[in-house]
């Protein structure tokens, strides 16, 4: 990624070019952002209630806990977060187990019901807005993400669990590269275009365009609490739609802080905020929600399990969805030479790709392939590597000493988790180290997995086919390219892929074998930071958000067919030939096969086509002697 290649540079010989001519394109941009980009699209500067848990003075106390209708240590087994409680959500830091605040009281049905009424009614306005308004929102929340970062990765923080580091990359870069994206290049997305007409229809313009849907829904997953929240708001906002999200109820404590602000930004540029709802909301109400009629479009993120109910429940209302689900993403790294010379920048790379947010990532890496001659270098580079991490929280480690890894969303996997590595090791493959969950010292409530080194891991084990979602390096090794792109190839899932090579034949090979949503080059999940379209095949879902192909599937694409302006000059339009009006004639057949010949076959040849047009004469002519 781009900061990798930054912080390398700053350690090279190459630094000062490097910072230099990412200054003079910013500076660039910036200058022509300055002169073109009108007043009316400048970000407006708001300000809302930052929850008093983000400030550092706060003062945790056990408050919330003694209150009320706290649940029973041992209705919460031990520990999963985010305990649901006598139908209330109790939310809680996974790092430590501390409590974030109050329970929350989930939406029911009626609190379904007005949310999307509202948004319904305020969509209606907000569908007549030019790009340029909604431009300016965005630019609004721009700006407020980018004055706001220690807030908001704080709250992901406490929500999640994770480090701030894995909070930058995958809550703010990723959301303001889409903001970005979306002011930039958006409506040339969303523009009408030209579609081209025939012979027979000579006289037609056709015309595409992409209209706002009404009210879309998204329901999102735990592992990027504001990422997820906000990055389907993006679209939605910028193709005129109104959109309800429903938070995961495991860091759904982060929503009220990210709602507020994206109303703060719409009320600031003078829209109306219920255009975007939040419902917090458990299995029976999410059921209510997705088969909810007033719904045109929902996009799902989360497992396959969940996407099933999903999918029944909007095909009672047949509302189309965009199904995101997890990967089991490949590594494929090659052996020739270059490759191997810079194995430093691939193994922390992998690093990155196999353990941001503890390795909670729908394109997380999960499975390494390795070639022959570069399999035991990187085994030796990674294993000191993963053994050196240190788990923890950021809420407590000195600024000098901060964790390199965050805790897990709840410890209901672990069990899982720990049968699937100890039947891998039984059938051959190589424990060294970790492997189990973790009990760490500082937070005994806190929900920790042991970083985790597996080699020898072939196709057949049932780790190397199922989705881990765990801070787990699987190492494969593979004989030859063609044998890589096999196992590649041999899950269930086909959502992201790496190649890590620079023999130009054999990376193209893998990229075009490799069966995935996306592919990445000597890279981890690049694709995501440049606003591509984002999306699997296989059992990793369909559809596609991000990139001029999410904003499409978020439209209604209008279709229109009308005469061109020299036609209505000439006074040309579709007239049927009286013999072809009801009823019809007996030679109706002939002129009609006749047309339909010299409207096509002059793509097979010229000799065809003449052939036809002598037909469609002499049908003509039989039709009008028999008409006279
Ligand atoms: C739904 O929740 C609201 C507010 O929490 C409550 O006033 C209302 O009675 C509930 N409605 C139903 C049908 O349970
Ligand atoms: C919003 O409306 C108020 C009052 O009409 C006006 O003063 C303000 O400039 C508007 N803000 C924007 C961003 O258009
Ligand atoms: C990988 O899968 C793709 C798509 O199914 C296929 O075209 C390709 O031949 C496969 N490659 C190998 C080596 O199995």
């Amino acid at each position: 990624m781009l900061f990798d290649d930054i912080s390398r540079c700053c350690d090279g010989h190459l630094a000062i070019s490097g910072i230099l001519f990412l200054l003079l394109i910013g500076a660039l941009t910036a200058i022509s952002t300055h002169v073109f980009f009108t007043v009316g699209e400048s970000a407006v500067r708001f300000t809302v209630p930052i929850p008093p848990q983000l400030q550092s003075e706060y003062r945790w106390s056990r408050e919330h806990e003694d209150k009320g209708d706290e649940p029973p240590d041992e209705a919460r087994p031990c520990p999963i977060i985010c305990t649901v409680y006598h139908g209330r959500i109790y939310p809680r830091c996974p790092a430590d187990g501390r409590r974030l605040g109050p329970p929350v009281t989930p939406a029911n049905a009626s609190a379904i019901d007005s949310a999307i009424s509202a948004a319904a009614q305020a969509q209606v306005e907000w569908s007549q807005t030019s790009f340029a308004e909604r431009r300016r929102v965005l630019r609004t929340l721009l700006r407020y993400v980018l004055d706001h970062q220690e807030q908001i990765v704080a709250a992901c923080c406490l929500d999640s669990g994770k480090t701030k580091i894995d909070a930058c990359f995958g809550e703010i870069l990723v959301t303001v590269e889409k903001l970005q994206w979306t002011i930039k290049h958006g409506a040339r997305a969303l523009y009408r275009s030209r579609r081209p007409t025939n012979l027979l229809m000579c006289y037609k313009s056709n015309t595409v365009i992409y209209e706002p849907l009404g009210v879309v829904a998204a329901c999102v997953s735990w592992n990027y609490p504001f990422h997820n929240f906000i990055s389907p708001v993006i679209s939605a906002l910028f193709a005129g739609n109104a959109i309800v999200v429903k938070p995961s109820e495991q860091t759904c404590w982060s929503t009220f802080y990210f709602i507020d602000i994206i109303r703060g930004a719409l009320r600031a540029c003078n829209h109306s905020s219920d255009l975007v709802q939040n419902v917090v909301c458990l299995p029976e109400a999410a059921d209510y929600l997705t088969s909810h009629p007033g719904l045109n479009h929902i996009t799902f993120i989360g497992s396959r399990e969940i996407a099933h109910k999903v999918c029944t429940s909007a095909a009672k209302s047949l509302t189309p969805v965009t199904v995101e689900l997890g990967g089991k993403d490949p590594a494929i790294v090659l052996d020739d030479p270059t490759t191997i010379r810079t194995i430093d920048d691939v193994a922390s790379i992998l690093m990155r790709g196999v353990f941001q947010s503890a390795g909670q990532n729908c394109i997380g890496t999960e499975r390494v392939i390795a070639l022959p001659a570069i399999h035991d270098r990187l085994l030796a580079k990674v294993l000191p590597k993963i053994t050196s991490l240190r788990l923890g929280s950021v809420l407590h480690s000195s600024p000098n000493n901060p964790p390199d890894m965050g805790a897990m969303i709840s410890s209901r996997s672990f069990s899982r988790l720990e049968n699937l590595i100890s039947s891998a090791v039984a059938q051959g493959a190589t424990l060294h180290c970790g492997g189990r969950r973790h009990s760490h010292p500082e937070y005994p409530h806190g929900i920790y997995f042991a970083p985790t080194l597996l080699s020898n891991v072939t196709p057949e084990m049932e780790i190397a086919q199922a989705e881990l979602f765990a801070p787990v390096f699987l190492l494969m090794k593979a004989g030859d390219v063609e044998s890589a792109i096999r196992i590649a190839n041999s899950t269930n899932y086909a959502l992201g892929a790496s190649v890590f090579g620079h023999n130009r034949c054999d990376v193209q090979k893998c990229v075009k074998e490799i069966k995935a949503g996306m592919v990445a080059v000597n890279d981890f999940g690049a694709y995501y930071a440049c606003s591509l379209p984002f999306g699997g095949v296989k059992g990793s879902g369909y559809g596609r958000f991000g990139g001029d192909e999410g904003l499409r599937a978020l439209s209604n694409v209008k279709a229109i067919c009308e005469d061109s302006p020299w036609a209505r000059a000439l006074g040309i339009q579709t007239r049927i030939p009286p013999k072809l009006q009801y009823p019809v004639s007996s030679h109706g057949w002939e002129v009609c096969k006749a047309v339909v010949g010299t409207g096509y076959a002059y793509t097979l040849g010229l000799s065809e086509w003449v052939g036809c047009v002598v037909r469609l004469l002499t049908a003509l002519m039989k039709n009008a002697d028999q008409g006279r």
